[in-house]
C-alpha cells in the first residue's frame, strides 16, 4: 500500500522536474538567441562588447548575427572570412575522420583543438581560441555573465540541425504558391518554366544508385550526395479569401515538408504568404508579386524588385527634384488592387510639397469604361497618376486633358506592350523598374532560347523570364552548399551568389547585402518614341530612388 502510495508521487516529482527541465531548456534557448540576434541580455540590459583598439558596441551592433549571420556559417565579409559557429563546428573533435563527417563551410577551423563550454566562454570573454592563441581583433570581446554565456552556448549547439524538413535521401521537396486571384496567362507560364526546368535537372542529375549514399564517410560521397538529389515541386494553389490562406499553407507544409518555396505566383495581395513563411522560417524566393511585403523584422522573403513601390519612389524622386511647377497630383487606382499601396506610399513621400494630393477610386466590380468618369474630376495642369491594369488604361478616354502631366505604373500596366490609346502617349511618362529592351536582349534571349528549344509557349515573358532567372539561382545556390542544406545558410548563400550573376534576365545588376531583400533597386522613367509603336526612352539614367 505504501510503495503504491510513493510510485505516482516519485513519478510526479520526475514528471514535474523534467518539465521543469525543458522549460528551463527552452527559455535558455530564447535567451540565447534573444542575444545571439539582438544583442540583448536576459535581463533586458543591451550586450556590451569592446575591441582591442577601446571601442564598444552595444546592443544590435555587438550582436553575434551581425558577423557570423542567422544560420552559425559566417562567411566572406570584405576581406575576412567569418568561421562558422555552431555547434557542431565548435565542438567537433580534431581528427581528421569526423572532419570529413563535417560539411564544409568557407572559414571552418580545422586547425585547433576543440572548444569546451569554459574555452569558449574564455574566447567570448577574452578573445583567445581554444588553445589559448588570439583571435582577430575583428571578434569582439563581450560582457557576459554566466547564466548569459550558458544560454548564448546553449543556442549555438542547437543550430545544427539533425533533419531538415524537405530533405530526405535522394530528393529535395520544393513549393511554388499561387494564390486564387493570380492572372491565368501568368500562372500557366510560370508552371511551365518551372516543372521544364525540374525536369530538365532531374535528368542530367540522375538519381544515385542506393549504395552510394550510404558510407557517407567522406565529404567526396557526400556532396556527390547532394547534388545528384532529384528536386520535386509540390504546388500549393490557395482557394478562398486570403484571410484563410495562412491556414491552408499550413496544412500544405504539414502534409508536404519542403525545403523552400521557390517563385510563386500573387494577385493584389502577398501578406498571409510573407506571413507564413515568416512564421514557419522557411525561405521563400523571388515570388511574382507586385507589392512584395516590405517588413521590419521579416526575414525569408526575397523578391526581385520592391515592385510598385519601388515605382511609387520613382515617381516620387521625379516630382520632388522641383524642376516642374506642381499644384495637385491626382492618383487614378482600383479599390482593392496593388495600386492602392503604391498611391498611399507615393502621398506619403510627398508630403512634404505644399500641393494638393488626390486619388479617385474605381469599386473593385467597376467596369473598365468607369475610368473615364474617375478623370472627370481632373483640373487643368494636375499631374494624374495612374495605377492601371491593361483593361482600364484601354478604356481611358480617346485622349487626356490638353496640358495634364501623366504617370503610369509600368509594372501594372504592362510595360511598352501597354494599351494606351494613341493621343495619351505623348504625354505619359511610364516607370519602368526593368533594363531597357535593348540592353536587356541579349540577357533574355538566352531565357527565350531556352524556352523555344523546350517548347514552351510564352505568354507572360516578364513572369516567365523572372521565374527562369529564380530557379537558375536556386540551383546554383544549392551547389554551393554542397552538404549543407540549411534554411537561413540557404538565404545566405543566395545573397552571396547574387553578386557575381552575370546572366540576370530584365534586371541591370542584382544585390543583396547582408540584411537586403530587394535584388534590384532601382528603374528609369521612360516615354514612348512615337505614338503608334513599342518603342521607349528613357529620360534619365538608372535612378535608385
Ligand atoms: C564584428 C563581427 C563579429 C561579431 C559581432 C561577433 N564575431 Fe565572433 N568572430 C568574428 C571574427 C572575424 C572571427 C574570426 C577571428 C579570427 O580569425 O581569429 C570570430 C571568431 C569567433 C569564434 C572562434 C571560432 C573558432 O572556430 O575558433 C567564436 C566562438 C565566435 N566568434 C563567437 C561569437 C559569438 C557567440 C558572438 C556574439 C556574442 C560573436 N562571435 C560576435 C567576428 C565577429
Amino acid at each position: 500500500m505504501n510503495r503504491l502510495f510513493h510510485l505516482p508521487r516519485t513519478a510526479v516529482v520526475l514528471l514535474a522536474w523534467f518539465v521543469g527541465c525543458t522549460v528551463w531548456a527552452a527559455q535558455g534557448v530564447d535567451a540565447g538567441r534573444a542575444i545571439y540576434l539582438e544583442g540583448q541580455l536576459a535581463s533586458g540590459a543591451p550586450l556590451q562588447a569592446s575591441r582591442d583598439g577601446g571601442t564598444t558596441l552595444v546592443g544590435k551592433d555587438a550582436a553575434c548575427v551581425n558577423c557570423h549571420r542567422r544560420s552559425g556559417y559566417g562567411g566572406q565579409e570584405g576581406r575576412s572570412t567569418i568561421p562558422p559557429i555552431t555547434g557542431l563546428y565548435l565542438f567537433h573533435p580534431r581528427n581528421l575522420e569526423a572532419e570529413h563527417d563535417l560539411p564544409y563551410v568557407a572559414g571552418m577551423r580545422g586547425e585547433r583543438d576543440p572548444y569546451t563550454d569554459s574555452t569558449l566562454a574564455r574566447a567570448l570573454r577574452e578573445g583567445l581560441d581554444a588553445q589559448g592563441r588570439a583571435l582577430s581583433f575583428l571578434m569582439p570581446h563581450f560582457a557576459l555573465g554566466d547564466a548569459d554565456m550558458a544560454a548564448l552556448i546553449g543556442y549555438l549547439r542547437q543550430l545544427d540541425k539533425s533533419r531538415v524538413p524537405g530533405v530526405d535521401d535522394g530528393t529535395l521537396h520544393l513549393a511554388t504558391i499561387i494564390t486564387p486571384d493570380a492572372e491565368p496567362r501568368k500562372r500557366q507560364g510560370m508552371l511551365a518554366v518551372l516543372n521544364q526546368f525540374f525536369a530538365d535537372r532531374n535528368i542530367r542529375q540522375p538519381k544515385m544508385p542506393a549504395h552510394m549514399f550510404t558510407s557517407g564517410k567522406t565529404a567526396y560521397s557526400k556532396s556527390m550526395f547532394r547534388s545528384h538529389q532529384q528536386w520535386q515541386l509540390h504546388v500549393w494553389e490557395l482557394s478562398g479569401p486570403p484571410s484563410g490562406w495562412q491556414k491552408q499553407l499550413e496544412k500544405f507544409l504539414a502534409r508536404e515538408p519542403v525545403f523552400a518555396v521557390i517563385s510563386g505566383l500573387g494577385g493584389k495581395t502577398w501578406e498571409p504568404v510573407n506571413a507564413f513563411c515568416e512564421a514557419a522560417a522557411l525561405p521563400c524566393l523571388f515570388p511574382n508579386v507586385d507589392l512584395p511585403v516590405d517588413r521590419a523584422g521579416s526575414h525569408y522573403g526575397l523578391y526581385f524588385s520592391k515592385g510598385v513601390v519601388l515605382e511609387a519612389e520613382l515617381i516620387a524622386n521625379r516630382l520632388l527634384d522641383g524642376t516642374a511647377p506642381l499644384r495637385n497630383v491626382l492618383q487614378v487606382y482600383r479599390a482593392g488592387d496593388v495600386g492602392e499601396a503604391a498611391a498611399q506610399s507615393l502621398a506619403m513621400q510627398l508630403k512634404q510639397l505644399d500641393v494638393h494630393i488626390s486619388s479617385t477610386v474605381l469599386a473593385a466590380d467597376a467596369p473598365a469604361e468607369a475610368v473615364a468618369a474617375t478623370l472627370e474630376h481632373a483640373a487643368p495642369g494636375d499631374v494624374q497618376i495612374l495605377w492601371l491594369r491593361p483593361a482600364d488604361i484601354a478604356a481611358l478616354p480617346l485622349s487626356p486633358s490638353g496640358d495634364a502631366v501623366v504617370y503610369m505604373s509600368g509594372l501594372m500596366g504592362e510595360l511598352e506592350n501597354t494599351p494606351l490609346p494613341p493621343a495619351w502617349r505623348g504625354q505619359t511618362h511610364m516607370t519602368y523598374p526593368f533594363d531597357l529592351p535593348d540592353a536587356r536582349r541579349v540577357r533574355v534571349d538566352f531565357a527565350l532560347g531556352w524556352f523555344n528549344l523546350r517548347k514552351i509557349a510564352v505568354t507572360a515573358l516578364q513572369v516567365q523570364a523572372d521565374t527562369y532567372l529564380a530557379c537558375g539561382l536556386l540551383s546554383e545556390t544549392l551547389n554551393h552548399m554542397a552538404d549543407n542544406l540549411v534554411r537561413d545558410y540557404l538565404l545566405e548563400r543566395m545573397q552571396d551568389l547574387l553578386e557575381h550573376r552575370v546572366v540576370t534576365g530584365y534586371y541591370p545588376r542584382l544585390a543583396l547585402a547582408n540584411g537586403q531583400y530587394f535584388a534590384s533597386k532601382g528603374g528609369y522613367i521612360v516615354h514612348f518614341a512615337d505614338a503608334s509603336g513599342r518603342r521607349v526612352i528613357a529620360e534619365q539614367g538608372w535612378t535608385v530612388p
